[in-house]
């Protein structure tokens, strides 16, 4: 088989990428390791920069996110009893969206069907050759059936555990990680939100953060150690640590129900460098990844796909390889921003293990000084909403 981008992945990122290259006549294939329906049971974050929206509607993928989706023009935050907001409006001109990335897959998957182009779901062995050189190609089994795509360039959007990053010699790549020494523990449940904005918790018990999908779907999250599994909290005792974390008053509204959905996600900074490596080009997952705290996942993939669609179209259209060749650099650019505003919002709001009373305080501090200034309440709010492209 022939295409031009082969993209390895069919999570957000290389679905986005996919739709927005079809779009513009530009033939790819996009290559997937489980079925559909697993990529699409799968819950993540659901807040969305306005760069994010604008991408969607490029790809014609916007219809049923403008329809369905909640503008939030602001957040909470709380530490103990007290609780103080950020207009993310008055302080940077824009809202953010509320829509889940579930959702944002669905649509671009029944866009993609629609449009023809090709997806191969459960590939297996996939290699990545010639990257380096000018005629890469892509091996993978399907079926039983050893197969092969040459193409002009791939994308590597296959996520944390893929194969792509690990295509760039070791030798070339440089790789910086944090590890958090607690994870999230995330329900989901067919209950009213219990406030009609985001709240961020800051507690002596740990993190709580009360989101949600939409008027009758909460999504909520609490820290919880390494070492738990979920089966180890049942919904009541998941409830009832949650309130214990929230001021009074919310803790006193939250409106319980049986969980759909109950998981554990440990906390991770990573990025690696270069996301380039000759024809090879890694986007969202493959290359970084955020702490869930302020909900940069999706958004810093979105960046990635951004830019490496706009070089690929200089390309195809002009010949010109320079946005190509400035990939790595551009994206990480960005990317490292979003990496400091999610270590700083994590550190800012969760307990951890080895905190000193100095270094608590340090926190309280920091948060009075948030509820009490504007330039950090700029500053807050203009990396919540995302940075420019
Ligand atoms: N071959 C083909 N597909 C693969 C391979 C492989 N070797 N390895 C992984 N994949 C697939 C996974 O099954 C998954 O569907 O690549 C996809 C990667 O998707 P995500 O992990 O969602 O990563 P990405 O698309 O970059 O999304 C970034 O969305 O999923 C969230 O936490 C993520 O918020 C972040 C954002
Ligand atoms: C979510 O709704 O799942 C969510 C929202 C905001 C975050 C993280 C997760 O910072």
């Amino acid at each position: 088989m022939r295409t031009q981008v082969c993209i390895i992945g069919g999570g957000p990122s290389g679905m986005l990428l996919g739709q927005l290259l079809q779009r513009n006549g530009i033939d790819n294939v996009v290559l997937e390791r489980k079925t559909k329906d697993y990529v699409l049971s799968r819950i993540r974050a659901g807040v969305l920069e306005q760069g994010f929206v604008k991408l969607l509607e490029t790809a014609g993928c916007a219809e049923r996110l403008h329809a369905e989706s909640f503008s939030h023009t602001g957040t909470y935050i709380s530490y103990g009893e007290e609780i103080f907001r950020i207009d993310f409006v008055s302080q940077t001109g824009t809202p953010v969206v509320v829509y889940g990335q579930t959702e944002v897959t669905r649509d671009l998957y029944a866009a993609r069907e629609s449009s023809g182009a090709t997806t191969e779901y459960n590939v297996e062995d996939v290699v990545i050759e010639g990257a380096d050189g000018d005629t890469p190609s892509v091996r993978y089994s399907s079926n039983g059936q050893q197969r092969r795509i040459d193409c002009d360039f791939v994308a590597g959007c296959d996520g944390f555990h893929g194969v792509s990053r690990r295509a760039i010699p070791d030798n070339v790549r440089r790789e910086y990680e944090k590890v958090y020494p607690f994870g999230w523990l995330g329900i989901l449940s067919e209950t009213p939100p219990v406030h009609e904005e985001l709240i961020y918790a800051n507690s002596d018990r740990g993190f709580a953060l009360c989101s949600m999908r939409n008027e009758n779907l909460s999504r909520y999250y609490i820290q919880c150690s390494l070492s738990d599994s979920p089966d180890d909290w049942s919904d009541q005792a998941f409830w009832d640590e949650l309130r214990r974390r929230l001021p009074s008053d919310y803790a006193d509204a939250l409106q319980i129900g049986p969980s759909i959905e109950k998981s554990i996600a440990p906390l991770r900074s990573f990025v690696t460098e270069p996301m380039q490596w000759g024809r090879l080009f890694l986007c969202g997952d493959a290359a970084h990844i955020v702490p869930p705290t302020g909900a940069k996942g999706l958004n810093t993939a979105a960046s990635d796909v951004h830019y490496l669609f706009h070089g690929l179209i200089e390309y195809y259209e002009t010949g010109d390889r320079s946005g190509l060749d400035r990939y790595s650099e551009t994206a990480l650019r960005r990317i490292w921003k979003a990496e400091r505003f999610s270590w700083w919002f994590s550190s800012l709001l969760h307990r951890y293990p080895d905190q000193t009373e100095f270094d608590r305080k340090m926190q309280i501090a920091e948060l009075e000084f948030l509820r009490s200034n504007t330039a950090a309440q700029q500053a807050m709010a203009e990396n919540y909403v995302g940075l420019p492209y």
